[in-house]
């Protein structure tokens, strides 16, 4: 290896991944959720899910023990808004947590609906 040389960054992948049961989530409620390595602000806000970083980048709030508000995730903190659908910053372009794609995985037998994030797992 030469020093000064740019080395390529690893390859990731999406992988959908297992958060919670849908029945876990409560309508205009967070639920922290910690898995492969991510922390996670899951949501439901008018029947839709949305997985947002737990971490707020004012000052390291717990988003998922914050409020929802006209879409947004309030943080209990110092109560920056982010938008609940592409996690930027209320009324502040350019600001933002990373929102990920959410689906919900039926299953046989009366169990439970899961929920899924598609998560870059390196
Ligand atoms: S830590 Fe979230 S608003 Fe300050």
């Amino acid at each position: 290896m030469e020093l000064g040389t740019a080395q390529p960054k690893p390859a990731s992948h999406m992988v959908w991944t297992s958060l919670c049961d849908f029945d876990e989530l409560k309508e205009g409620e967070g639920k922290y959720v910690e898995i492969g390595g991510f922390q996670l602000a899951v949501f439901l806000n008018g029947g839709q899910v949305y997985a947002i970083d737990n971490n707020c980048p004012h000052a390291g709030g717990n988003l998922a023990g914050g409020a929802v508000q006209d879409g947004c995730a309030v943080c209990p903190w110092h109560s920056w808004a982010f938008r609940l659908d592409t996690g930027q910053l209320r009324g502040s372009p350019g600001v933002a947590v990373t929102t990920y794609p959410i689906r919900l995985l039926p299953r046989p037998d009366g169990k439970p609906t899961l929920v899924q994030a598609n998560l870059p797992i390196f």
